[in-house]
């Protein structure tokens, strides 16, 4: 299963791809997870202690050295990575607790250029070569997909996106959608969060009516960044993500 989390910014991502990694670690799978978002929170909402998360290379490092192999590989067949090559990198920077391989991409809008073609095309010479692992991928993506390329949409079978019940949130998930398709993407589940009603139930079925609904969960009172920072979150959603995760992988 490798599927790519997205979603309008807040709407509960990162607890959601915590959740579901935690759920098949859980059932004794290796998940890797990959933290594509520069606010790099993914790790804390794993639970992964202190002392490992401090440990994290950005991957984003990694792109001086993959600008060298794939350099060095010009020679031999052209631009793409050779991949053993890429294998031992990514050995080199993920970070292991429990059956989880965690890889932060640590991106950062360098000079406020807006440009971060070269983190890109890390991301997506990365998860090219995960695509490959017999392993489940989650991968917590930022909230749009621009940066994601046809050769990304290829390495994942499909992308969740999750909402809540505001008109906001639910309007981006058509844009979502629109550019997904635009890059080749085939497979999408939709995902509600934080419905604090049948109402919103609802509201979420019927706004995004056609597309089907895997499953919604519900609000969780008291629920904060805070229980996302201390890997509680997740852990919270994990029951009602359970049905979800069993619906994925239908
Ligand atoms: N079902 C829920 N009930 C109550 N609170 C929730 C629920 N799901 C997520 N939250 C809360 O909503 C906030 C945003 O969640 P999260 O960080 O997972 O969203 P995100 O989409 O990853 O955000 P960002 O776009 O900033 O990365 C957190 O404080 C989290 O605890
Ligand atoms: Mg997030």
């Amino acid at each position: 299963m490798k599927i790519a989390v997205a979603g309008k910014g807040g709407v509960g991502k990162t607890t959601v791809a915590a959740g579901l990694c935690l759920l098949l670690a859980e059932q004794g799978r290796s998940p890797w997870a990959v933290d594509a978002d520069p606010n790099n929170c993914l790790g804390y909402a794993l639970g992964f202690p202190q002392h490992l998360l401090d440990e994290v290379k950005p991957l984003s490092e990694m792109r001086e050295m993959l600008a060298e192999r794939a350099g060095s590989s010009a020679g031999q067949g052209g631009m793409f990575l050779l991949d053993p090559e890429v294998t031992d990198l990514i050995a080199d920077y993920e970070i292991k607790d429990r059956n989880i391989s965690l890889l932060v991409m640590g991106i950062v809008d360098e000079g406020g250029t807006g440009c971060m073609c070269p983190e890109n095309a890390t991301l997506r010479t990365i998860l090219r070569q995960l695509v490959h692992a017999e392993r489940d991928l989650i991968v917590d993506m930022v909230a749009g997909l621009e940066h994601l390329g046809r050769s990304t949409a290829q390495a994942v079978d499909g992308l969740l996106i999750v909402t809540r019940p505001a008109g906001s949130a639910l309007r981006t998930v058509q844009r979502i959608i629109s550019l997904a398709e635009d890059i080749g993407i085939t497979r999408i589940w939709m995902v509600g969060n934080d419905a604090s009603s049948e109402q919103e139930m609802t509201k979420i079925r019927e706004a995004l009516a056609p597309v089907p609904v895997l499953g919604i969960l519900p609000h969780y009172e008291g629920l904060s960044d805070e229980d996302v920072f201390a890997g509680t979150a997740g852990q919270a959603l994990k029951l009602d993500l359970s049905q979800i995760l069993t619906k994925l992988e239908e």
